[in-house]
């Protein structure tokens, strides 16, 4: 599974490269989303969280680590990575995107510098977990990504271990039988937050090892891990 990153060209898959000099090119279609471009400030709204505020908040003593699980073209992730140059940002999806090029490598026509912080894993939901160690990441946040998957409740609970005690973990969800896997059968505590431009009620469900906010009225899922 290839890894994209600045000043590399990695030749698998779909992407291939004629010579050293040429841009890779897409050969076979990607499956097509509705939306694959969503820019960070909307990214920040539907999952009712201010992502670069917090990480520009870590990267004053750290150096931070960001996932944006299933980017699409990446632009979330770029403008992230562009915004916060002591962040460590990856784009995880299992399609590949010629823009993807762009964000790694710049265009001196536009005047769009190459961002060395950021990094394209090409790969399925099944192979995270090999590209990340336990303990490893600040922010996990996935617009219309990890929601896409069947068993997404699992799926998350088995993300967890991946975040840094602190970390944090934001996602919309899809349609769900069921969240027992994730808080199990206790009773939540209704709570109220103010995070601007945001303010809402969650349910809060205390985890033995991580807290998990459900914000009902929009299916998010904000998960903070706590030991
Ligand atoms: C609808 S696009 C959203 C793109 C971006 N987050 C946005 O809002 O513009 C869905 C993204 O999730 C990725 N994705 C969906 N299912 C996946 C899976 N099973 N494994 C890895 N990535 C997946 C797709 O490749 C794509 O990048």
């Amino acid at each position: 599974m290839p890894v994209y990153k600045a000043g590399r060209i990695v030749e698998r898959n779909r992407l291939v490269s004629r010579t050293k000099s040429t841009e890779r090119r897409v050969l076979r279609k990607p499956r097509r989303w509705p939306k694959e471009n969503t820019p960070l400030g909307i990214v920040e709204l539907d999952l009712l969280y201010p992502i670069k505020k917090r990480v520009a908040k870590l990267a004053e003593t750290t150096e931070p680590v960001v996932v944006d699980w299933g980017c699409g073209k990446g632009v979330a992730a770029a403008e992230l990575a562009r915004e916060v140059p002591k962040s460590m940002v990856y784009g995880f999806s299992n399609n590949s995107y010629t823009h993807w090029n762009k964000v790694l490598h710049g265009n001196k026509l536009k005047e769009i510098h190459p961002l060395q912080n950021i990094k394209f894993i090409h790969a399925d939901a099944t192979d995270f977990f090999r590209y990340f160690k336990d303990g490893s990441i600040d922010i996990l946040y996935s617009k219309l990504g990890i929601c896409h998957l069947k068993s997404q409740v699992e799926y998350i609970k088995q993300l967890i271990p991946k975040l840094k005690i602190g970390g944090i973990l934001l996602t919309e969800t899809g349609e769900v039988k069921s969240y027992a896997p994730l808080i199990g059968n206790i009773a939540p505590k209704m709570d109220e937050r103010n995070r601007p431009p945001h303010r809402y009620v969650v349910d809060v469900y205390h985890q033995p090892d991580y807290d998990l906010e459900f914000i009902k009225y929009s299916n998010r899922i904000i998960i903070q891990r706590t030991k």
